[in-house]
């Protein structure tokens, strides 16, 4: 970590005190709307916030969530019918931010749960930018480390995943006709334009920009999709001349499975389209050791409307109700959301937390560890708080 500020200095006779009784004047209240939803999204989320007051405790109250819970679910849909109620999104959007559980429940099939609420909630909100990082998390093993001889190589994967989240073949374009004959058709058509292309990649070119090594690969499949995919390699082109600080080359989506898994150490900020990005960021999540810790958060860079953070694990309801869900996935996806928030160094400190736990092998059993949601969540809370201390956070740390 770069600089790290003082701890704000206590203006009250409190001062002695390790925690201040109120937020000190400087607080930052963020008002989170969470939506825990469905299988194992409650549990995982009830230990992202109790994750999130410890952040915010460790950081002596600099910043405070305010969380306002909404029964948005399957179960819901089931007893009233709809999963986001009348006005729901208004009510969204006076939060700074929305942390998101998990949608799916075998009662319902999958293409109504995710767009009564999944789409339902990032399409409207303009959140067009899916964002999702992969590397390999300390305590973590990877399957690129027996393949290319060393964990030292796989740490070498370090990647930044930009998912087109608004259109493309995820539109909802299409049709059925000639119901239950035998020439029965339907038809999903993928829907690229200029603007959702360019805004999108834009986004994708920054974010390489901003990181070390300033490289993007671009993602496409126009040697057999010549209309949509055309358009989108011609923005990409376009785009890539105002950026001419950030090294791109382009993959078709096919062979870039095999860079992916042979080649880690040659990428960084990665962007491709809705579908492509979904199945490649699967692949990403399994090269850096499990789907259970992968986090993703639905931007809109805009900043008009929230953006939403989820970990991208599912509901996984074989495992709901037990406490063994692997919460690091939520935890990632929270750290993200205070990045996103404007608290970096709260960001670094959660994943130093997680990292340092998982790496004195505390871990869910999906990482071939014994622990339980909440001895994992306990022992992440310690090393907040031990970090905090040792950072200099706390108001009056006098310990
Ligand atoms: C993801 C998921 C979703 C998607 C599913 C649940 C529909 O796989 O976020 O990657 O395809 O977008
Ligand atoms: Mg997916």
């Amino acid at each position: 970590m770069g600089s790290i500020p003082n701890a704000p200095s206590t203006t009250s006779s409190s001062s002695s005190h390790p925690q201040p009784l109120a937020p000190p004047p400087s607080t930052t209240t963020y008002k989170i709307a969470s939506i825990p939803a469905d299988g194992i999204g409650p549990e995982v989320i009830s230990a992202g916030l109790r994750v999130l007051a410890t952040l915010s405790q460790a950081f002596a109250s600099r910043f405070t969530f305010a969380v306002t819970h909404f029964d948005w679910s399957s179960e819901t849909y089931l007893r009233t019918g709809r999963y986001v109620p009348e006005g729901g999104l208004d009510e969204l959007r006076n939060f700074d931010a929305i942390l998101f559980g998990a949608v799916g429940d075998q009662r319902v099939p999958d293409h109504v749960s995710l767009w009564g609420l999944r789409l339902a909630i990032c399409q409207p909100l303009q959140q067009y930018a899916n964002v999702r990082p992969t590397r390999i998390l300390r305590g973590v093993t990877s399957p690129l480390a027996a393949c290319q001889g060393s964990a030292e190589n796989a740490k070498k994967l370090d990647w930044v995943i930009i998912r087109e989240n608004s259109e493309g073949e995820y539109a909802g374009h299409g049709g059925r006709s000639h119901l239950h004959q035998a020439w029965e058709v339907g038809t999903e058509v993928s829907v690229f334009t200029r603007h959702g292309c360019e805004r999108l990649l834009r986004f994708a070119y920054e974010t390489a920009r901003a990181r070390p090594r300033k490289t993007l690969t671009f993602v496409t499949k126009s040697n057999a999709q010549r209309n949509g995919m055309v358009l989108w390699d011609e923005v990409n082109a376009a785009v890539a001349r105002e950026y001419p600080d950030v090294a791109a080359d382009k993959m078709l989506v096919d062979a870039m499975t095999c860079r992916m898994a042979l080649q880690p150490e040659t990428l960084d900020t990665v962007v491709a389209t809705n579908l492509h990005a979904d199945i490649l960021s699967d692949l990403a999540a399994a090269l850096a050791g499990s789907i259970g810790i992968a986090p993703t958060s639905n931007l809109d860079p805009t900043r008009r409307n929230p953006s939403m953070f989820e970990p991208i694990h599912g509901s996984a309801w074989d495992i709901a109700g037990q406490g063994v869900a692997n919460p690091v996935g939520t935890f990632w996806t929270c750290a993200e959301m205070v990045r996103w928030l404007g608290q970096p160094e709260a960001a670094d400190m959660l994943m130093a937390a997680v990292e340092a736990v998982l790496g004195a092998g505390v871990k869910t059993r999906d990482l071939g560890g014994q622990a339980g949601t909440d001895e994992v969540t306990d022992k992440v809370c310690e090393e907040i708080l031990r970090l905090g201390k040792e950072r200099g956070f706390f108001v009056a740390g006098k310990e």
